[in-house]
């Protein structure tokens, strides 16, 4: 059973959330068993500017890889502190990340089935930052960690603003890094930033062997997009030296707005619109670029690990 018809009223309270999970873990996912050559994919998806769709981006993307793409996907909401993917489904998921966090309750007490193949983890408001967790509060992270691993073939985590040691972490724990700007020279200054920011925290081999992608948001044409697009490879491989790759762009839609005010989902609301379609292409371009990538990077790696457990592992600095 699905939580949530995207209706604003929906309030998930403690027992719905741990029941529906528990049907909805058990009965509607297969094991990762059941299905044939799967991998999970992390995929973080980072911006520096806030404001610039990344939320919403995420949210969509999800629900269509899942939904239209057949893949089950889990839906993590990383801005810590000020997390609101839940708003933008209209749940009140009082439990949340930062209940997990902080030892009280675990995993599969609070993720939610939003969708027949789509799970989100709501991000907490209850801590501020990733270091003031007390990891020794978790004990049993790992076995509970690995039950979502089996479940799962991508996770999305949609990180916050900035460039807070959080974000680069998110970004640096996942296979994938998706940058999203729009067409402005702030967003694309600030897109830059953050690359430049990954390199000095993380080093720049570390960097490359990430998949780098960036799609560019709320164009008015596409000619607008493609003169961003353009900027920012051209500045990224002159002063940093890498090249992450355009993936698409999604015009400006006043329907986004719309959305978030009805609390549902454009892809829910509008699965026809220009802005819907561009979203699919994104998403065809993402799945298809993993296929040959992803075990590269698993090879490279030895990534034995569910991307649950690497993440965690990471988070705990393991
Ligand atoms: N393609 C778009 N066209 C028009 N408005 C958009 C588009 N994408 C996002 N928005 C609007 O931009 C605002 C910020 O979006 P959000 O996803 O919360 O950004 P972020 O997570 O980067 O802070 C929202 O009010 C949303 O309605
Ligand atoms: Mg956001």
């Amino acid at each position: 059973m699905v939580v949530g018809n995207f209706s604003p009223l929906f309030d998930a309270s403690a027992s719905l959330q741990a029941q529906e999970l528990k049907s909805a873990m058990e009965e509607v996912l297969p094991k990762r068993a059941e299905y044939s050559c799967r991998k999970t994919k992390s995929i973080a998806v980072v911006s520096g500017k806030g404001g610039v769709g990344k939320s919403n981006f995420a949210l969509n993307l999800a629900l269509l890889l899942g939904d239209k793409f057949d893949k089950p996907t889990t839906l993590l909401d990383a801005d810590i502190g000020m997390a609101n993917l839940d708003v933008l489904l209209g749940l009140n998921a009082r439990l949340n990340l930062s209940h997990v966090l902080n030892g009280d309750l675990k995993l599969r007490d609070v993720i939610l089935p939003i969708s027949k193949r789509v799970w989100f983890l709501p991000g907490g408001s209850g801590i501020s930052r990733l270091n003031e967790v007390d990891w020794e509060m978790c004990p049993d992270w790992i076995d509970e960690i690995s039950m979502f691993d089996e479940r799962v073939d991508i996770i999305i985590a949609d990180t916050g603003a900035g460039i807070s040691r959080d974000v680069l972490f998110f970004a640096m724990a996942s296979d994938t890094i998706i940058l999203v700007t729009t067409p402005e020279p702030t967003a694309l200054k600030d897109a830059y930033g953050l690359l430049k920011s990954l390199i000095v925290l993380y080093g720049r081999q570390t960097l490359l062997e990430k998949e780098l992608l960036f799609v560019v948001n709320m164009a008015r044409s596409k000619q607008e997009a493609f003169a961003a697009a353009d900027r920012l490879m051209k500045v990224s491989a002159k002063f940093l030296n890498i090249k992450p790759r355009y993936i698409g762009y999604l015009p400006f839609d006043i329907r986004v707005a719309d959305a978030v005010k009805s609390k549902c989902p454009i892809v829910k609301m509008h699965p026809k619109s220009p802005i819907v379609r561009s979203m699919e292409v994104i998403a065809r371009r993402i799945l298809g670029s993993s296929e040959g990538d992803v075990s590269e990077t698993f090879a490279k790696h030895n990534l034995s690990l569910g991307v649950f457990q690497r993440l965690f592992q990471r988070l705990k600095g393991v």
